[in-house]
């Protein structure tokens, strides 16, 4: 029996993180004991992914408690440490949520916030394993072309984004473990690269045949008839279903619309915000711009250009063919919202 990743743990006295920068060369840890360092960890990807965020962000208030006490830290410092965790990336609202969750424990001590960021954790789990089914369920019945499914994924949504197991790799995983997987194009997701390192290096692992291909070849891939199913994450479900996930998700989304393939988004239903009620009210973070000029450290473009990085792009819901949560499948561009599933 392989051992299941875990990206986010808890040790005792802090969080350890599998540091995701140093993949798919290095399998390390990185150990945080302090609020900086996580801030630090969350923006520069060492730890990434919507629902595993959440989860160190969950944690996060047990590390900003532990902080507060050994620097001696008043209410008013202690709440400020919190929200740095909690904005440390806008557009995923599992981080907001986790934090928001767990912070209100504070005065109850280190063992209740504890125990809520463990919950939390036991949770996403439990809907990586829940989604996976109802995902798989509605490929087989929808997509009956009595073989193996050609599929596509964008960026990396395994178990190094959740708490375990994944949530569109999850889908993709219950799929090969059916014996129902014949391939996985799996885009290289520039700038930072999740799927040509995280991605490729989870389907590795688990056995998975799969293809790296840069982002720009996913729309002719599916226009040639080469893919049954395109299924990705989300970092936040507005209330009309418009999904904002890594930037170039769109891309595939219109090639999939064009092209008569299904999109299929999976997401825990901590990602669905029915107080955002469309995709233009979802913040998009901007990353440097130094990210998209340079590779592996080398600068590419002519000095005086100037990088454009959005790291997330949005969907409109009318492209997602399903959404799959935990709790089933929703046909949002058939008319069905995240609403009817939540309220
Ligand atoms: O910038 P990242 O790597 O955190 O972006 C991650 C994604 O866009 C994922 O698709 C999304 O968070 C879902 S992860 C289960």
């Amino acid at each position: 029996m392989k051992q299941e990743l875990r990206a986010v743990e808890w040790t005792g006295n802090g969080l350890s993180l599998i540091d995701q920068t140093a993949l798919p060369h290095e399998l390390r840890r990185v150990a945080v004991r302090d609020v900086d360092a996580l801030v630090d960890a969350i923006v520069r990807l060492v730890v990434r992914g919507a629902p595993a965020i959440g989860a160190a962000g969950a944690y996060g208030v047990a590390v900003a408690l532990l902080e507060g006490e050994r620097r001696g830290w008043g209410r008013t410092e202690l709440d400020a440490a919190v929200e740095r965790v909690r904005d440390a990336r806008p557009t995923a609202v599992n981080l907001a949520v986790c934090v928001d969750r767990v912070a209100p424990l504070v005065d109850r001590g280190l063992d209740a916030v504890l125990a809520e960021a463990h919950a939390i954790v036991g949770e996403d789990l439990r809907a990586n394993h829940d989604m996976a089914v109802h995902g798989a369920d509605w490929l087989v019945e929808r997509v009956a072309v009595g073989r193996p499914l050609r599929l596509l994924t964008h960026c990396n949504t395994g178990a190094l984004a959740t708490a375990g197991w994944g949530t569109a790799l999850g889908v993709v995983r219950e799929l090969h473990r059916r014996g129902l997987v014949e391939v996985v194009h799996a885009d290289e997701t520039r700038p930072l690269l999740q799927g040509a390192r995280l991605t490729a290096w989870e389907l590795a692992h688990e056995g998975i045949p799969h293809y790296v291909q840069a982002d720009g070849a996913a729309a002719a891939t599916i226009l040639r008839g080469e893919v049954d199913a395109a299924v990705v994450g989300a970092d936040r479900i507005a209330a009309n279903g418009d999904t904002a996930n890594k930037i170039g998700t769109v891309g595939v989304a219109l090639a999939c619309a064009y092209a008569g393939v299904p999109f299929m988004v999976a997401a825990p239903t901590t990602t669905v915000d029915l107080d955002t009620a469309s995709g233009a009210d979802i913040p998009i973070e901007m990353r440097d711009g130094a990210e998209v000029l340079q590779w592996a450290g080398v600068r590419t473009a002519p000095a005086g250009s100037r990088g454009h990085n959005p790291a997330f792009d949005v969907t409109p819901g009318t492209l997602v063919s399903a959404l799959v949560t935990e709790r089933g499948v929703l046909e949002v561009a058939a008319g069905r919202l995240p609403g009817d599933h939540l309220r």
